[in-house]
């Protein structure tokens, strides 16, 4: 991993209406202490952004690209084809097929091109952001710390009995 101040985790998402899950991903990468930019691109309906995003991520000291998209779900595999960057991706729940359309789309991926599949929906998202902090601790002592004390805590948080 290069060693600069400025480096940052992208979260991505395909519409607006993708927020609603991927804001989890971005309050865990808040608690973790990431830095991180947001954008919306669409790899049906803004192909030439996700183009010149691709293509310009690694410039921009983009360490991890982090994608969540629904339906047919090509916008995480469309930017692992454009930039060597690793690309995790978030299935979004769908309305139509509750999101298998899109965890089919984006974990199936054909060799030569991966994309890091996390579950669909929430805990996904949720999942995207705590991988994101597991492969940043490896090189960043106090996001390995931030992330040793999240994980202490949900362990004290399961009861030992039902009440
Ligand atoms: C996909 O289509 C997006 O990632 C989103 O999950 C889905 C629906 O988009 P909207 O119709 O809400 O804009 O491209």
């Amino acid at each position: 991993m290069k060693k600069n101040r400025y480096l940052k985790v992208s979260v991505v998402m395909g519409s607006q209406s993708d927020y609603k899950t991927m804001r989890l991903t971005i309050k865990i990468l808040k608690v973790m202490g990431i830095k991180f930019e947001t954008k919306i691109i669409s790899a049906h309906r803004t192909p030439e952004r996700m183009f010149a995003y691709a293509k310009s991520a690694i410039k921009n000291n983009i360490v991890l690209i982090i994608a969540g998209a629904g339906g047919s779900a090509h916008l995480p595999g469309m930017i692992s084809s454009l930039t060597s960057i690793p690309v995790l991706g978030v299935p979004i729940e769908s309305k139509k097929l509750k999101g298998i359309d899109s965890l089919l789309s984006i974990a199936q991926m054909p060799k030569g091109i991966p994309v890091g599949t996390l579950a669909i929906g929430e805990d996904g998202a949720i999942n995207a952001g705590l991988l994101a902090a597991s492969i940043i601790a490896t090189q960043d002592d106090k996001v390995k710390k931030k992330l040793d004390n999240w994980r202490i805590k949900q362990t004290k948080s399961v009861k030992r009995k039902p009440k």
